[in-house]
């Protein structure tokens, strides 16, 4: 997949202010700080499309962005930064939890864990979610260039147990080294209707 064009729409919280389904949808979900914002920005060699930040909960609404103008891609909030308001944490399940129930042009969500981390209560939670709904999903662990290749390769066998799946179901990746992003962009487009 070859990225020529990136635009963000808007933010939304409701279904209501949610953009027209007309495009095939990729969402991107994780942890606080994980490192949605960066990876999107690296997948379309952008270095602001969307906003980082060093503090997590940086990203509190559904964002939609559209790219080549034929493909949608979503950053959801991050979950599991204890500093944010209690309001903003018990928003964040329902939140998402209707985004996916009603994105109809959903095709696939790319699963971001920090690799040096052990799953938690919400990516499980979410891969329920999935399961449910029968989303596909992929699973992509950020910031891989803090560890060795050797380290690596060791914790990417540990998670593949962990979250009980197939080792080509995990990519290693890192925004800083850009380490993966050929991979994930090629797993985006087998997503993708053809
Ligand atoms: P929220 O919007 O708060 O949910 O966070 P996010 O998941 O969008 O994370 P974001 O992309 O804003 O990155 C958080 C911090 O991690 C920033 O300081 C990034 O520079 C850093 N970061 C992101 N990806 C990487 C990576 O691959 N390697 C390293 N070393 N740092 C990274
Ligand atoms: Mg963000």
């Amino acid at each position: 997949m070859i990225i020529k064009q990136a635009e963000f729409i808007k933010s939304a919280t409701k279904p209501a202010q949610f953009t027209d389904p007309v495009f095939p949808e990729i969402a991107f979900a994780g942890r606080s700080n994980v490192g949605k914002s960066s990876l999107i920005n690296t997948l379309v060699n952008r270095k602001n499309l969307v906003k980082t930040s060093s503090k997590p909960g940086c990203t509190q609404l559904i964002n939609f962005f559209t790219i080549n103008d034929e493909i949608s891609f979503v950053d959801l909030p991050g979950y599991g930064y204890a500093k944010v308001s209690k309001t903003i944490r018990t928003q964040w399940a329902p939140m998402v939890d209707r985004y996916l129930s009603v994105r109809k042009n959903l095709m696939g969500v790319i699963l971001l864990i920090d690799i040096r981390r052990d799953p938690g209560k919400e990516e499980f939670e979410l891969m329920d979610w999935f399961a449910k709904r029968r989303i596909p999903f992929l699973t992509v662990l950020t910031k891989a260039d803090k560890l060795s290749r050797t380290k690596q390769q060791k914790r990417l066998a540990i998670l593949t147990k962990t979250l009980e799946r197939r080792k080509e179901d995990l990519i290693l990746f890192s925004s800083k080294t850009r380490q993966g992003r050929e991979m994930v962009l090629g797993e985006i487009a087998a997503l993708l209707p053809s």
